[in-house]
């Protein structure tokens, strides 16, 4: 098997970072795959590298101002109040404002933007950032246990220099963050495999095709519980393979979601080790510059294992290492039997017995036979600074903000008027983008899953209070040093009636 040149991103913080007690995603188990990794001598063939930590400016690039702002200010104690009880942000229970969430953040999102830049620069075929694959975080709002998404911001980045990036998802979760982000632009083709029914986060049916421009460069593949290896390559490679002919990306990006796993706390399927590593070795036989990303994966032992092995994979070595555990600081973790494995279990494969599986993949044949080959564009010269620094202004003071607003708002006004820029116009579209697929898509947004129970969640009242920090000009520093010296005012207060009692 040839050679690959392989970058690996690790920031050995990322560990020490905790959700909170009794939460599913755990940082802890990237530290654990690197330890295995390295156990296996694998450091020593590879590029290893600790990325650049992300900049709230940077991060801006996909989210808003607003909710970078919100993120790098909220603290646990703070968290209800900068959220108004929870109504916006971080909604629901499966986003909690832990201590350090925004440096976490920008170790994951960091990766990923080193990793395209790896791979952008020639000096990589294949670039790793476990801690990255973040796929629900959205434009304002965390999801998911995902606040920052590490996966558009890669994916923006690979685009300053490819033409066409194709980005593929196995997370047993449907890859909404990244699909949103992409939907009505063909530079970008996204294809999610994921359970779909009653399932966080609810979207992600072979209707949703994408819009506008995108039409047809969203592709899902809904599955069922229990799907098998083989079941999952019998669709995973006919349709991958027909993407890779008709679309003929210049780069692939794979989130390896190891919640697709067999035996997941949250996950569905009945994918062993080596199924789910098949997507991995398929893609790196295609010799497309590759970048592979972490996702969900809440059985952690058996996600440290798939990664390691995935690792061993891009490497090209899986087929030379011992499935016998080498001795590691976690080797107890993965005991009875401390071996490189995931097995299957003996659950139905609901896929295959109904035939619905063929269905499935019948249909996005059909749908990607209609695409046109490999769409071009109309690459632009793109600033390598940021739009403040390109527009020559600090972020410094409020006048040179108000000032830089104004900038901005006319900048945008013209980019919108570049050609190839126009937002999608109702007759743009064909026939199957029905109102009343349209008016679904609407109703989905509008309500939210919890990735815990699978359940919708049932908004907020809203509250009394005005979000006066919404309103355009207004300074969340100064709203928050505000609420803050209430706060005191009344703790203050309080204490002095104990006293006087
Ligand atoms: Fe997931």
């Amino acid at each position: 098997m040839s050679r690959r040149r392989v970058a690996y991103y690790y920031d050995p913080d990322v560990g020490a970072y905790t959700f909170g007690y009794n939460q599913y995603l755990k940082p802890h188990r990237v530290k654990m795959t690197h330890d295995l990794v390295s156990s296996y001598g694998m450091i020593d063939k590879m590029h290893v590298l600790r990325p650049a930590r992300s900049s709230a400016e940077t991060m801006t690039r996909f989210h808003t101002d607003e909710y970078v702002q919100f993120l790098s200010k909220v603290t646990p104690e703070t968290c209800a109040k900068l959220t108004f009880n929870n109504t916006r942000f971080l909604i629901g229970e499966d986003n909690p404002a832990f201590e350090g969430l925004f440096e976490f953040s920008s170790i994951s999102a960091g990766g990923s933007i080193n990793a395209a830049q790896r791979i952008n620069s020639g000096a990589a075929d294949i670039a790793i950032n476990w801690a990255g694959g973040l796929h629900h975080a959205k434009k304002s709002e965390a999801s998911g246990f995902c606040y920052i998404n590490d996966i558009v911001l890669g994916i923006l980045e690979l685009l300053r220099d490819v033409p066409r990036v194709l980005y593929i998802d196995i997370d047993c979760h449907h890859g909404d963050g990244v699909e949103e982000a992409f939907y009505t632009t063909d530079r970008v083709m996204t294809c999610s495999f994921h359970k779909y029914g009653l399932f966080f986060p609810g979207s992600g049916t072979q209707e949703d095709r994408g819009h506008g421009k995108g039409r047809g460069y969203a592709v899902n593949v809904p599955l069922k519980d229990g799907i098998t290896d083989e079941a999952y390559k019998s669709v995973f490679e006919p349709v991958i393979s027909k993407i890779l002919e008709v679309y003929r990306p210049s780069a692939v990006v794979l989130q390896c979601g190891a919640d697709s796993l067999a035996g997941d706390k949250l996950g569905c399927f009945n994918l062993t080790m080596h199924g789910h590593a098949h997507c991995v070795q398929f893609l790196r036989k295609q010799n497309i510059p590759l970048i592979l990303l972490g996702g969900g994966g809440y059985t952690v032992k058996n996600t440290a294992r798939a990664w390691t092995y995935e690792t061993a994979c891009a490497l090209g070595i899986e087929d030379t290492i011992d499935p016998l555990l080498p001795y590691s600081e976690y080797f107890d973790w993965f005991g009875p039997r401390f071996r490189l494995e995931v097995v299957s279990s003996n659950m139905d494969d609901l896929n295959v017995k109904d035939g619905s599986l063929d269905a499935v993949r019948v249909q996005a044949l059909e749908h990607l036979s209609e695409l046109i080959p490999a769409p071009s564009v109309g690459m632009q010269e793109t600033p390598r600074e940021s739009l403040a620094k390109h527009l020559r202004r600090g972020l410094d003071c409020g006048e040179a903000r108000d000032d830089l607003d104004v900038q901005l708002a006319q900048h945008l006004k013209y980019v919108s008027t570049l050609p190839g820029s126009d937002p999608p116009s109702e007759d743009s579209d064909n026939e199957s983008d029905s109102e009343e697929e349209n008016s679904s898509t609407l109703r989905r947004k509008k309500r939210a899953m919890s990735i815990i129970t699978n359940q919708y969640l049932e908004p907020p009242p809203m509250p009394n209070a005005r979000r006066k920090f919404f309103h355009s000009g207004m300074d969340l520093d100064e709203y928050f040093r505000v609420e803050m010296e209430k706060e005191d005012v009344l703790r203050f207060a309080s204490q002095d009636q104990m006293l006087s009692v």
